[in-house]
Protein backbone atom coordinates (compact mmCIF):
# COMPACT_ATOMS: atom_id res chain seq x y z
CA UNK A 1 0.00 0.00 0.00
CA UNK A 2 1.29 3.48 -0.80
CA UNK A 3 0.54 5.96 1.56
CA UNK A 4 1.07 10.41 0.35
CA UNK A 5 1.00 11.93 3.50
CA UNK A 6 -0.43 15.41 2.93
CA UNK A 7 -0.69 18.07 5.74
CA UNK A 8 -3.21 18.49 8.05
CA UNK A 9 -5.88 20.87 6.27
CA UNK A 10 -6.11 17.55 3.81
CA UNK A 11 -7.79 15.16 5.59
CA UNK A 12 -6.82 11.70 3.59
CA UNK A 13 -3.90 10.71 1.71
CA UNK A 14 -4.15 9.39 -1.67
CA UNK A 15 -3.65 5.43 -1.99
CA UNK A 16 -3.24 3.07 -4.77
CA UNK A 17 -5.52 0.54 -3.81
CA UNK A 18 -8.27 0.08 -0.87
CA UNK A 19 -9.69 2.79 1.13
CA UNK A 20 -7.23 5.69 1.77
CA UNK A 21 -5.73 5.93 5.41
CA UNK A 22 -7.63 8.94 7.47
CA UNK A 23 -4.72 11.27 8.23
CA UNK A 24 -6.09 11.83 11.69
CA UNK A 25 -5.97 7.55 12.47
CA UNK A 26 -2.38 8.07 10.88
CA UNK A 27 -1.04 10.73 13.18
CA UNK A 28 -3.04 8.96 16.19
CA UNK A 29 -0.76 5.54 15.34
CA UNK A 30 2.29 7.66 14.81
CA UNK A 31 1.91 9.42 18.34
CA UNK A 32 1.00 6.08 19.83
CA UNK A 33 4.35 4.22 17.96
CA UNK A 34 6.04 7.26 19.47
CA UNK A 35 4.66 6.95 23.05
CA UNK A 36 5.58 3.30 23.61
CA UNK A 37 8.75 3.87 21.98
CA UNK A 38 9.69 6.62 24.78
CA UNK A 39 7.78 4.92 27.33
CA UNK A 40 10.55 1.49 26.35
CA UNK A 41 13.07 4.26 26.52
CA UNK A 42 12.32 5.78 29.66
CA UNK A 43 11.99 2.26 31.54
CA UNK A 44 15.17 1.00 30.37
CA UNK A 45 17.05 3.91 31.51
CA UNK A 46 14.92 3.90 34.95
CA UNK A 47 16.33 0.27 34.96
CA UNK A 48 19.95 1.73 34.30
CA UNK A 49 19.74 3.86 36.71
CA UNK A 50 18.67 1.13 39.46
CA UNK A 51 22.01 -1.03 38.09
CA UNK A 52 23.83 1.53 38.71
CA UNK A 53 22.66 2.18 42.46
CA UNK A 54 23.08 -1.59 42.68
CA UNK A 55 26.16 -1.49 41.79
CA UNK A 56 27.28 1.41 43.59
CA UNK A 57 25.97 -0.57 46.80
CA UNK A 58 27.86 -3.32 45.90
CA UNK A 59 30.98 -1.48 45.59
CA UNK A 60 30.46 0.76 48.82
CA UNK A 61 29.65 -2.65 50.60
CA UNK A 62 32.94 -3.99 49.30
CA UNK A 63 34.69 -0.88 50.11
CA UNK A 64 33.38 -0.87 53.62
CA UNK A 65 34.53 -4.70 54.17
CA UNK A 66 37.68 -3.79 52.90
CA UNK A 67 38.49 -0.65 55.20
CA UNK A 68 36.80 -3.03 58.35
CA UNK A 69 39.92 -4.81 58.71
CA UNK A 70 42.63 -2.98 59.26
CA UNK A 71 40.54 -0.35 61.48
CA UNK A 72 39.92 -3.26 63.87
CA UNK A 73 43.74 -3.36 64.13
CA UNK A 74 44.31 0.62 64.12
CA UNK A 75 41.44 1.06 66.65
CA UNK A 76 43.44 -1.89 68.89
CA UNK A 77 46.83 0.08 68.43
CA UNK A 78 45.40 3.12 69.11
CA UNK A 79 43.93 1.78 72.72
CA UNK A 80 47.32 0.01 73.28
CA UNK A 81 49.73 2.89 72.27
CA UNK A 82 47.28 5.30 74.70
CA UNK A 83 47.96 3.34 77.63
CA UNK A 84 51.63 2.95 76.59
CA UNK A 85 51.75 6.75 76.58
CA UNK A 86 50.19 7.26 79.77
CA UNK A 87 52.82 4.75 80.97
CA UNK A 88 56.02 6.60 79.70
CA UNK A 89 55.43 10.01 80.43
CA UNK A 90 54.53 9.27 84.18
CA UNK A 91 57.56 7.30 84.00
CA UNK A 92 59.67 10.59 82.59
CA UNK A 93 57.93 12.88 85.18
CA UNK A 94 59.81 10.59 87.74
CA UNK A 95 63.08 10.39 85.98
CA UNK A 96 62.88 14.21 86.00
CA UNK A 97 62.12 14.62 89.30
CA UNK A 98 65.14 12.22 90.24
CA UNK A 99 67.55 13.88 87.66
CA UNK A 100 66.58 16.75 89.76
CA UNK A 101 67.74 15.68 92.96
CA UNK A 102 70.71 13.15 92.39
CA UNK A 103 72.30 14.72 89.27
CA UNK A 104 75.86 16.10 89.51
CA UNK A 105 74.98 19.52 88.25
CA UNK A 106 77.49 19.51 84.89
CA UNK A 107 75.49 16.63 83.86
CA UNK A 108 72.01 18.30 85.04
CA UNK A 109 72.85 20.78 82.70
CA UNK A 110 73.50 18.70 79.15
CA UNK A 111 70.49 16.53 80.27
CA UNK A 112 68.39 19.97 80.30
CA UNK A 113 69.89 21.27 76.86
CA UNK A 114 69.25 17.75 75.32
CA UNK A 115 65.72 18.13 77.11
CA UNK A 116 65.28 21.50 75.37
CA UNK A 117 66.22 20.44 72.23
CA UNK A 118 63.96 17.75 71.37
CA UNK A 119 61.10 19.75 72.90
CA UNK A 120 60.29 17.10 75.67
CA UNK A 121 57.95 18.93 77.65
CA UNK A 122 55.67 19.98 74.90
CA UNK A 123 56.17 16.49 73.32
CA UNK A 124 54.66 15.18 77.19
CA UNK A 125 52.02 17.73 76.15
CA UNK A 126 50.66 16.77 73.74
CA UNK A 127 51.05 13.38 73.02
CA UNK A 128 47.92 12.37 74.85
CA UNK A 129 45.72 14.88 73.02
CA UNK A 130 47.37 13.26 69.71
CA UNK A 131 46.25 10.06 70.80
CA UNK A 132 42.94 10.83 71.75
CA UNK A 133 42.08 12.85 68.60
CA UNK A 134 43.27 9.85 66.53
CA UNK A 135 41.20 7.95 68.49
CA UNK A 136 38.21 9.98 67.66
CA UNK A 137 38.90 9.85 64.19
CA UNK A 138 39.42 6.49 63.78
CA UNK A 139 36.16 5.76 65.85
CA UNK A 140 34.02 8.03 62.96
CA UNK A 141 35.64 5.69 60.40
CA UNK A 142 34.24 3.23 61.66
CA UNK A 143 30.65 4.55 61.78
CA UNK A 144 31.19 5.42 58.64
CA UNK A 145 31.59 2.23 57.36
CA UNK A 146 28.74 0.86 59.70
CA UNK A 147 26.71 3.25 58.25
CA UNK A 148 27.88 2.29 54.41
CA UNK A 149 27.44 -0.91 55.11
CA UNK A 150 23.84 -0.17 55.98
CA UNK A 151 23.32 2.37 53.29
CA UNK A 152 24.50 -0.34 51.00
CA UNK A 153 22.78 -3.44 52.09
CA UNK A 154 22.38 -5.71 48.51
CA UNK A 155 21.61 -8.56 50.29
CA UNK A 156 18.33 -8.09 52.18
CA UNK A 157 16.59 -6.16 49.47
CA UNK A 158 12.80 -6.42 50.59
CA UNK A 159 10.68 -5.28 52.58
CA UNK A 160 11.38 -6.16 56.33
CA UNK A 161 10.92 -3.74 60.09
CA UNK A 162 12.65 -1.11 59.90
CA UNK A 163 13.66 2.13 62.09
CA UNK A 164 13.29 4.81 59.82
CA UNK A 165 14.92 7.24 62.61
CA UNK A 166 17.93 4.61 62.02
CA UNK A 167 17.71 5.28 58.16
CA UNK A 168 17.41 8.88 58.01
CA UNK A 169 20.47 9.62 60.70
CA UNK A 170 22.77 6.77 58.55
CA UNK A 171 21.87 8.36 55.29
CA UNK A 172 22.73 12.06 56.57
CA UNK A 173 25.87 10.42 57.88
CA UNK A 174 26.87 9.37 54.56
CA UNK A 175 25.43 12.37 52.47
CA UNK A 176 26.96 15.06 55.33
CA UNK A 177 30.18 15.57 53.18
CA UNK A 178 27.89 16.90 50.28
CA UNK A 179 25.61 19.28 52.52
CA UNK A 180 28.72 20.86 54.69
CA UNK A 181 29.22 23.58 53.24
CA UNK A 182 25.89 25.08 52.00
CA UNK A 183 23.32 23.82 54.53
CA UNK A 184 23.26 23.34 58.26
CA UNK A 185 21.40 19.86 59.17
CA UNK A 186 18.81 20.17 61.60
CA UNK A 187 17.02 16.67 62.72
CA UNK A 188 14.04 16.68 64.39
CA UNK A 189 12.92 12.99 64.53
CA UNK A 190 10.45 12.11 66.33
CA UNK A 191 9.19 8.85 67.85
CA UNK A 192 7.98 6.46 65.26
CA UNK A 193 6.70 2.60 65.38
CA UNK A 194 8.69 0.23 63.30
CA UNK A 195 7.80 0.25 59.63
CA UNK A 196 7.40 -2.61 57.11
CA UNK A 197 9.61 -1.22 54.09
CA UNK A 198 12.07 -1.39 52.18
CA UNK A 199 15.25 0.15 54.52
CA UNK A 200 17.69 0.57 51.06
CA UNK A 201 14.90 1.87 49.09
CA UNK A 202 13.92 4.34 51.67
CA UNK A 203 17.71 5.45 51.69
CA UNK A 204 17.81 6.19 48.31
CA UNK A 205 14.17 8.40 48.90
CA UNK A 206 16.24 10.34 51.44
CA UNK A 207 19.27 10.49 49.85
CA UNK A 208 17.36 11.96 46.71
CA UNK A 209 15.84 14.61 48.61
CA UNK A 210 18.90 15.71 50.83
CA UNK A 211 21.01 16.28 47.74
CA UNK A 212 18.16 17.85 45.76
CA UNK A 213 17.61 20.63 48.83
CA UNK A 214 21.34 20.62 48.65
CA UNK A 215 21.46 21.46 45.19
CA UNK A 216 18.66 24.69 45.43
CA UNK A 217 20.42 26.37 48.45
CA UNK A 218 23.25 29.21 46.93
CA UNK A 219 25.58 30.49 49.44
CA UNK A 220 24.28 29.04 52.79
CA UNK A 221 20.78 27.87 54.36
CA UNK A 222 18.89 25.18 56.42
CA UNK A 223 18.06 21.82 55.76
CA UNK A 224 15.53 20.42 58.51
CA UNK A 225 14.79 16.83 58.46
CA UNK A 226 11.54 16.03 60.72
CA UNK A 227 9.41 12.83 61.30
CA UNK A 228 6.57 12.26 63.48
CA UNK A 229 3.86 8.98 63.20
CA UNK A 230 -0.04 9.51 62.51
CA UNK A 231 -2.54 6.63 63.29
CA UNK A 232 -1.06 4.22 60.70
CA UNK A 233 1.22 6.19 59.12
CA UNK A 234 4.30 7.66 59.44
CA UNK A 235 5.73 10.99 57.77
CA UNK A 236 9.33 12.51 56.67
CA UNK A 237 9.72 15.69 55.67
CA UNK A 238 12.51 17.58 54.37
CA UNK A 239 12.62 21.07 53.85
CA UNK A 240 15.15 23.56 52.67
CA UNK A 241 15.84 27.30 52.27
CA UNK A 242 17.04 26.87 48.55
CA UNK A 243 15.58 28.87 45.70
CA UNK A 244 12.18 27.48 45.54
CA UNK A 245 10.07 26.18 42.76
CA UNK A 246 7.78 27.72 40.27
CA UNK A 247 4.27 26.63 39.81
CA UNK A 248 4.97 25.88 35.82
CA UNK A 249 7.91 24.03 37.25
CA UNK A 250 6.43 22.13 40.04
CA UNK A 251 3.94 20.71 37.71
CA UNK A 252 7.14 18.26 36.01
CA UNK A 253 9.37 17.72 38.58
CA UNK A 254 8.06 13.94 38.85
CA UNK A 255 8.45 14.01 34.98
CA UNK A 256 11.22 11.00 33.86
CA UNK A 257 14.56 13.28 32.61
CA UNK A 258 12.50 16.16 33.82
CA UNK A 259 15.81 18.82 35.04
CA UNK A 260 17.01 22.54 35.48
CA UNK A 261 20.58 21.57 36.40
CA UNK A 262 23.37 21.98 33.71
CA UNK A 263 24.39 18.88 32.07
CA UNK A 264 26.52 16.38 33.75
CA UNK A 265 24.92 17.71 36.92
CA UNK A 266 21.20 16.42 36.67
CA UNK A 267 19.65 13.27 35.06
CA UNK A 268 16.66 14.01 35.75
CA UNK A 269 16.07 10.87 37.42
CA UNK A 270 15.78 11.24 41.03
CA UNK A 271 12.53 12.19 41.70
CA UNK A 272 10.83 9.63 39.11
CA UNK A 273 12.54 7.22 41.12
CA UNK A 274 11.80 8.37 44.59
CA UNK A 275 8.20 8.90 43.47
CA UNK A 276 8.28 5.02 42.07
CA UNK A 277 9.53 3.69 45.32
CA UNK A 278 7.03 5.69 47.59
CA UNK A 279 4.44 4.38 44.97
CA UNK A 280 6.03 0.79 45.37
CA UNK A 281 4.37 1.13 49.24
CA UNK A 282 1.56 2.68 48.89
CA UNK A 283 2.41 5.79 50.77
CA UNK A 284 2.52 9.03 49.24
CA UNK A 285 4.65 12.15 48.17
CA UNK A 286 3.82 16.15 48.02
CA UNK A 287 5.68 19.17 47.55
CA UNK A 288 5.16 23.08 48.66
CA UNK A 289 7.60 25.28 47.24
CA UNK A 290 7.89 29.01 47.14
CA UNK A 291 10.10 30.55 45.12
CA UNK A 292 13.07 32.20 46.66
CA UNK A 293 11.85 31.04 50.28
CA UNK A 294 12.20 27.26 49.82
CA UNK A 295 10.90 24.01 49.37
CA UNK A 296 9.25 21.21 51.39
CA UNK A 297 8.62 17.78 50.15
CA UNK A 298 6.42 15.32 52.43
CA UNK A 299 6.27 11.14 52.47
CA UNK A 300 3.41 9.75 53.87
CA UNK A 301 4.36 5.72 54.08
CA UNK A 302 1.80 2.85 55.64
CA UNK A 303 3.27 1.36 58.79
CA UNK A 304 2.16 -1.52 57.58
CA UNK A 305 1.80 -2.53 54.51
CA UNK A 306 2.13 -6.27 54.40
CA UNK A 307 5.77 -8.47 53.67
CA UNK A 308 5.80 -8.41 50.13
CA UNK A 309 8.90 -7.43 48.57
CA UNK A 310 8.92 -3.99 46.98
N1 LIG B 1 14.45 20.98 46.82
C1 LIG B 1 14.36 21.49 45.60
N2 LIG B 1 14.46 22.83 45.41
C2 LIG B 1 14.36 23.38 44.18
N3 LIG B 1 14.13 22.66 43.05
C3 LIG B 1 14.02 21.33 43.17
C4 LIG B 1 14.13 20.67 44.44
N4 LIG B 1 13.98 19.34 44.24
C5 LIG B 1 13.79 19.17 42.92
N5 LIG B 1 13.83 20.34 42.28
C6 LIG B 1 13.62 20.57 40.83
O1 LIG B 1 13.12 19.37 40.27
C7 LIG B 1 13.96 18.94 39.19
C8 LIG B 1 13.94 17.45 39.10
O2 LIG B 1 14.58 16.87 40.25
P1 LIG B 1 15.23 15.44 40.12
O3 LIG B 1 15.79 15.10 41.44
O4 LIG B 1 14.24 14.51 39.53
O5 LIG B 1 16.36 15.63 39.04
P2 LIG B 1 17.75 16.40 39.16
O6 LIG B 1 18.03 16.74 40.58
O7 LIG B 1 17.68 17.55 38.21
O8 LIG B 1 18.76 15.32 38.61
P3 LIG B 1 19.18 13.94 39.33
O9 LIG B 1 18.71 12.86 38.41
O10 LIG B 1 20.64 14.03 39.44
O11 LIG B 1 18.48 13.88 40.65
C9 LIG B 1 15.31 19.56 39.50
O12 LIG B 1 16.10 19.72 38.33
C10 LIG B 1 14.91 20.90 40.10
O13 LIG B 1 14.57 21.84 39.11
MG1 LIG C 1 17.94 15.19 42.08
Amino acid sequence: MEVALVNSSEKCGATSAGEPPCWEQLQELRDLFQEEVLRGLEKDRILLQQDKMACIGQLAAGVAHEINNPMGFIMSNLGSLKEYVENLTQYIQVLEVMLDRFCPPEQKGHVGVLRERLDIAFICDDVGSLVRESQDGANRVKQIVLDLKDFARIDENMVRESDLNQCIRRTTNIVKNELKYVAQLDLQLGDLPPVYCNSQQINQVVTNLLVNAAQSITGTGTITVKTWHEQSEVLIQIADTGSGISPEIVKRIFEPFFTTKPVGKGTGLGLTITYDIIRKHNGSITVESELGRGTTFTVRLPINQGEEDV
